[in-house]
């Protein structure tokens, strides 16, 4: 039997790793965080010296990555035997993975896991091309966006949350809304709304009001299959 596949993409910062999250909770489902991936490619490459515009060296991390997820709150992230998941979120690896991501064979060998995960179970995964190229069949398909600014406060906001350092809210959005370019117009499946994707402004949306949205399409979309 294929799993039941939810695809949420979106820019930074609109909301879909949290709400991802809470809908597969709710759903019994499991959870990708697609991006976690990128991030931990970009960190690999940053802890061995490597120069970020030697794409050979990259794509060979790529391709040998020893990443692992464990269950938690946050979901835990290994890098071997290294508990990166605060690592992959500094400003350092946020400046560098959009040039990570752009690369084509790095994209090759992330979705090649992706769908091996998506293999095992029904899943909710987000990230920026899964409803346009790693789960082009999913039934439900989210592009989620919210303003600029409004993302950048939510990261300033989550930062402070997490105990993270973090830039101020004007800095963060620049440094957003550089990310959302690079993103949108890399050559290689870069960040667009599949045709088939439900768009949800979640500007002026709660967290829970998001999930009770996606919930619902989910539950219709169950009924009509
Ligand atoms: O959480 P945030 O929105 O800041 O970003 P993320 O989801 O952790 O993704 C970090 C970066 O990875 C993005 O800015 C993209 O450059 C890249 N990415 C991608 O290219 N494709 C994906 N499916 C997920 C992330
Ligand atoms: O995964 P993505 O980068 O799209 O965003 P996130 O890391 O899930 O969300 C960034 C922050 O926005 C988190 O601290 C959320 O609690 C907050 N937030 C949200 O996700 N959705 C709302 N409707 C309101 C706030």
């Amino acid at each position: 039997m294929t799993s039941f596949q939810v695809a949420i993409d979106g820019p930074a910062s609109a909301g879909k790793s949290t709400v991802a999250k809470l809908v597969a909770q709710k759903f019994g489902f499991i959870y990708c965080d697609t991006g976690a991936m990128y991030r931990a490619v970009t960190l690999a490459a940053l802890q061995q010296g490597v120069a970020m515009d030697d794409e050979a060296a990259i794509i060979e991390i790529a391709q040998h990555l020893p990443l692992r997820f464990e269950a938690g709150d946050p979901q835990q992230v290994f890098l071997g035997d290294q508990n990166v998941t605060q690592l992959i979120r500094t400003s350092e690896v946020a400046a560098n993975v959009s040039a990570v991501a752009a690369i084509g064979e790095v994209r090759t060998a992330m979705v090649a896991m992706q769908r091996e995960i998506a293999a095992t179970d029904n899943i909710v995964m987000d990230g920026r091309d899964i409803g346009t190229t790693v789960l082009p069949q999913a039934p439900v398909k989210i592009f989620m966006v919210a303003s600029a600014y409004e993302r950048a406060r939510r990261r300033y906001e989550d930062n402070k949350q997490r105990g993270l350092p973090t830039q101020s809210i004007e800095a963060l959005q620049a440094a957003i809304e550089l990310r959302d370019q690079k993103d949108s117009t890399r050559a290689v499946s870069p960040l667009t709304q599949a045709p088939d994707a439900i768009r949800l402004d979640t500007t002026h949306l709660t967290i829970e009001e998001v999930v009770n949205e996606i919930s619902e399409i989910i539950e219709k979309t169950q009924q009509i299959g």
